[in-house]
C-alpha cells in the first residue's frame, strides 16, 4: 500500500496548490522539491510493473479493462490510442482483442517496460500527452486514458489533443479513481455504531489540489508520485471546451467482498453504494 505525504488544498477552484512532500526538501535552499511528470514516473516504473504485471492488476483485470473496452464500442481492426498508457497493460489487452494500438507515455522507463513486454505489432510513443505534435491529426476510432488523467497536471491540452487525434465519429474514454468519493487524504471510510453502517467520509471535494503520494522503493524524498484531485465540473468544462461532448458515464464498484464477519454485510453494502471507479465516454461534438 502507498504512504501518503501531507498535502494542501488552494482553497481556489480551478487553481492547483503545487506541493511537494514535506521530506521532499532540498538540502542547501529548503525550496520543495519539483520534478518533471516524466522523471516522477521513471523512478516510480519498476515498482508499477511489478505490480500490474503482464496482465494487470485485480482491479483493471476484473473491472476497468472490460467496462472500458464495452465503452469504446470498438470493432475489430479499429485503431486505438492507449493514452498514458505505462507498461502497456491495456495496450497489449486491446492487441489481442485484434485492434491496432498505439500505446504513449511521457516516461522513457514506462515505454521501455511497455515494448520489452508486449508484441512489436503495438507501437509505443515516448511523448507528452499535452504535446499536439506528439501524433497525427485525424488517426484513432478510440482514445482510452486509464488512471492517467488524475496524474496529469493540465486537463485541457490533453482533451484538445484526444478531439485533435480522433477521427470524425471517434469516441473517448477516460476511467479515474472517483472523483467524489476516492481523493487521496481526504476521503475516508468510517463506522457509525449506532446506525451499523459503513459510511464514506469525505472532508474536501470542490478545491484542485495536487496530491504527492510516496512510492516504492522509497529510496528518498524524490520517490513520489503525483495525483490532481479535481471536482466533476473540472473534467466537463475541459471536456466541453475541447469540443467533446459526454455521452456516457458509469460508476463502478468494488468487485471485492468482505469475509464473513460482524460487519461484512455493511462493509459489502458500503462497497457496492460507493463506487471505486468514474468511466466516462465522450465523443467530438459536432462543430
Ligand atoms: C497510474 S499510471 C497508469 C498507466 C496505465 N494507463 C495503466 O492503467 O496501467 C499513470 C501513467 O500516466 C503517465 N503520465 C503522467 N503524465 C503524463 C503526461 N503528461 N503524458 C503522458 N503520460 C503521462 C505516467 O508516466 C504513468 O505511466
Amino acid at each position: 500500500m502507498n504512504r501518503k505525504v501531507k498535502t494542501k488544498k488552494t482553497g481556489q477552484p480551478g487553481k492547483f496548490k503545487k506541493t511537494a512532500p514535506r521530506t521532499g526538501r532540498t538540502g542547501r535552499t529548503g525550496k520543495p522539491a519539483s520534478k518533471k511528470p516524466s522523471a516522477v514516473w521513471d523512478q516510480a516504473a519498476q515498482w508499477y510493473d511489478t505490480l500490474v504485471g503482464l496482465k494487470g492488476s485485480e482491479y483493471q483485470t476484473a473491472v476497468i479493462f472490460p467496462g472500458a473496452l464495452q465503452l469504446m464500442r470498438l470493432k475489430k481492426g479499429d485503431r486505438v490510442l492507449d493514452l498514458a498508457c505505462g507498461q502497456g497493460v491495456y495496450s497489449r489487452y486491446l492487441s489481442q482483442r485484434k485492434m491496432k494500438v498505439t500505446g504513449l507515455d511521457t516516461s522513457e522507463e514506462m515505454i521501455r517496460f511497455a515494448q520489452s513486454r508486449s508484441d512489436p505489432t503495438i507501437h509505443f510513443e515516448h511523448a507528452d500527452a499535452q504535446d499536439p505534435q506528439a501524433l497525427p491529426d485525424k488517426t484513432f476510432d478510440a482514445v482510452v486514458c486509464l488512471l492517467a488523467l488524475q496524474n496529469i497536471e493540465s486537463l485541457l491540452p490533453v482533451m484538445r489533443n484526444v478531439k485533435r487525434w480522433l477521427k470524425p465519429g471517434g469516441r473517448f474514454v477516460m476511467v479515474t479513481t472517483h472523483p467524489c468519493f476516492r481523493i487521496p487524504r481526504q476521503t475516508h471510510w468510517g463506522w457509525d455504531e449506532q446506525k451499523k453502517i459503513q459510511y464514506r467520509r469525505v472532508d474536501l471535494y470542490g478545491s484542485e489540489s495536487a496530491i504527492p503520494i510516496l512510492t516504492p522503493p522509497f529510496v528518498d524524498s524524490q520517490s513520489f508520485t503525483v495525483t490532481y484531485h479535481r471536482p466533476l465540473q473540472s473534467y466537463f468544462q475541459a471536456l466541453t471546451e475541447a469540443g467533446l461532448c459526454v455521452d456516457g458515464l458509469e460508476e463502478w464498484a468494488s468487485h471485492k467482498t468482505s469475509e464473513p464477519g460482524q460487519r461484512s454485510k455493511a462493509e459489502n453494502r458500503a462497497r457496492q453504494e460507493i463506487p471505486l471507479f468514474m468511466a466516462l465516454r465522450a465523443v467530438p461534438s459536432s462543430d
